[in-house]
């Protein structure tokens, strides 16, 4: 919806008082023009092959690498709470250059997904990261040509067979956030080949190389050194965003995702805007670290700016928020 002055605006002080529609709680929610309901909130859970205990990660306080056993459970609480969904990240033991832990079904991702999905069924919409950067020894999104660049194409093969194994897993949606070209009409291919044309896609569409993943890196003990530039998009560009999204939904996207959000509504308001399938927004983890950091100080209170921050994104145009707080602020919003 794009802003615009209307030319119907008569009356003016002191007629027109804007205070009246904020006088009492029970007017200010009469008014009130966006929604944030659990349903629309996503959480993303990590799952570390081999752990005995979850594991802090020290950057997210109250984030952890779970076990199996406490995704489960700490799953289960979520869909209780009334997520909307899960996105489930992997933490193998072992990588290698392909990332072959990302297509054994073996590997703790795909082993992770079938513990969930025996639990929940079909009670909670299961997500699934489609990428290689957890997997990978160089801990780049996809697989390296002989000069050392990610390539592209090579990574699309992988990327599809490691769609097919999520989907045989039980993911009902995967999450291609590699930002490889092509991504989305690959996986879509390999998937509908397999049998699997029901499971969906959510495009990771605009992802921005940003500074503000920092504290995923920890969570997912990340091999990186160096930077994502060649394949995310530079933070001073809007039109490209738009233009990944077009591409992504001729792919077959079912949905898109913004990503990082705070320091993008602005794509996101302008994804929103053109976007024919639902918009999604990830709520990233250095956007929860600050928050959580500041609060821990008693710079901020917290619960009053996890709200604000989600009702932020929702009215820039999130159908749907990605965030680690989703099954916190879902029983604070029940
Ligand atoms: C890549 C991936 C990343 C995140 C989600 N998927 C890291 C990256 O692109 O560097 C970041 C999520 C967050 O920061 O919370 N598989």
């Amino acid at each position: 919806r794009a802003f615009s002055l209307r030319s119907t605006v008569v009356a003016v002080f002191p007629e027109f008082r804007p205070r009246r529609l904020r006088g009492t709680a029970a007017m200010r929610r009469l008014v009130s023009e966006t929604t944030l309901r659990p349903r629309q909130l996503i959480l993303p859970m990590f799952v570390a092959e081999g752990a005995a205990q979850p594991r802090p990660i020290s950057s997210m306080p109250g984030v952890v690498q779970h076990t199996r056993e406490s995704l489960r459970k700490a799953a289960v609480d979520a869909v209780r709470a009334g997520v909307g969904g899960l996105m489930i990240f992997g933490v193998p033991q072992t990588r290698d250059a392909t990332g072959s832990g990302a297509t054994d079904e073996h590997g703790i991702l795909n082993v992770a997904l079938r513990d969930l999905r025996a639990e929940l069924g079909d009670d909670t919409v299961l997500m699934a990261d489609t990428c290689l950067d957890e997997f990978t020894d160089h801990g780049h999104c996809g697989v390296l040509d002989a000069d050392g660049r990610v390539d592209n194409d090579a990574t699309l093969r992988v990327y599809a067979e490691m769609g097919v194994a999520q989907a045989e897993a039980g993911a009902h949606m995967l999450g291609p956030s590699g930002m490889m070209d092509g991504q989305v009409g690959a996986i879509r291919e390999a998937l509908d080949d397999a049998g699997h044309q029901d499971t969906a896609i959510l495009a990771y569409s605009a992802k921005y190389a940003s500074a503000f993943y920092g504290p995923f890196r920890e969570a997912v003990d990340s091999q990186l050194k160096g930077d994502r530039k060649t394949y995310q998009q530079d933070p001073g560009n809007a039109r490209e965003a738009l233009r990944e999204i077009e591409l992504d939904v001729a792919e077959g996207a079912d949905a898109v995702m913004i990503k990082p959000a705070l320091a993008y509504l602005d794509i996101l308001r302008a994804a929103a805007e053109v976007s024919p399938v639902p918009v999604a927004a990830y709520n990233i983890s250095g956007e929860y670290a600050m928050v959580e950091a500041a609060a821990a100080n008693g710079w901020l209170d917290r619960e009053r700016t996890i709200l604000e921050v989600l009702t932020s994104i929702r009215r820039a145009g999130a159908d749907m928020i990605l965030t680690y707080w989703a099954a916190e602020a879902a029983a604070w919003l029940d």
